[in-house]
């Protein structure tokens, strides 16, 4: 089968708009050596969260779903100098060669990986001196979508952005009687998000090296 246009034209914009980049090469390389499944944010899908994270001139980001660190790297590079990113692993494996990507990307001093459930670790953020995020990145096991959501407001402010990934699964979201764990998670989320009062949101459709898919966008009410 011929690849769908929409790779080639993926490609097409990151290879005429993105510098060549040894560093997320490497770290794509490491992730595919050592066995991670191939689930990263696309280049153009990274650069799109850096440039959003730049706008916005965040100082703190919080990532849910590590992997081996691509998104988390791609987000990072927008920080200030005094600025952190904490991203929430499930996986020891991930999160172990993730800690070298991170380290090879000269960024160990402004990525934390924090290893166990997300919803283990999610409650101790506060203690440690994290109370709130300028940016939340919530892209781990979709069917806690409506929890990680439920915890991204209780650690944002007045401003802060949320972006879930893989909202739209080849739009299996419009499924209501999907037995689907995921598109269930994504579907309760999405419920969440149009009861909620305080959030603007959107939701984005897209085509690329991920497929068929979208992310939301939403920002925390002044
Ligand atoms: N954000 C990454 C991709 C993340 S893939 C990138 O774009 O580069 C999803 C990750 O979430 C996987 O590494 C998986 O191990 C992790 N995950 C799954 N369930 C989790 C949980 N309950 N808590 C934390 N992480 C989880
Ligand atoms: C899956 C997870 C992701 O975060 C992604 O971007 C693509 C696929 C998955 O679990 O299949
Ligand atoms: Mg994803």
């Amino acid at each position: 089968m011929n690849s769908p246009l929409w790779n080639d034209v993926d490609i097409y914009f990151s290879s005429k708009l993105q510098e060549s980049d040894p560093i997320m090469d490497s770290i794509l390389k490491a992730n595919a050596e050592a066995g991670l499944p191939a689930i990263d944010v696309s280049p153009n899908q990274g650069k799109l969260l850096y440039l959003l994270a730049k706008l916005k001139g965040v100082k703190n980001i919080l990532e849910i779903g590590t992997l081996g660190g691509y998104s988390s790297v791609w987000l990072a590079r927008a920080l200030p100098e005094e600025g952190h990113l904490i991203t929430l692993e499930y996986s020891k494996k991930h999160a172990k060669v993730a800690n070298e990507n991170v380290r090879n990307a000269g960024l160990e001093n402004k990525i934390d990986i924090i290893v166990g459930p997300a919803l283990e670790t999610l409650p101790t953020l506060e203690k440690k001196g994290f109370p709130s995020f300028d940016l939340i990145f919530i892209d781990a096991d979709k069917p806690n979508n409506p929890n990680y959501f439920k915890w991204a407001l209780v650690l944002s402010k007045p401003g802060t952005v949320i972006i879930a990934d893989n909202v739209v699964r080849n739009g299996k979201v419009i499924e209501d009687d999907t037995e689907d764990s995921n598109v269930q998670g994504i579907r309760q989320f999405i419920d969440l998000l149009s009861e909620e009062s305080r959030i603007d949101s959107t939701a984005i459709q897209t085509v690329g090296l991920k497929g068929y898919d979208g992310f939301v966008l939403g920002v925390v009410k002044e």
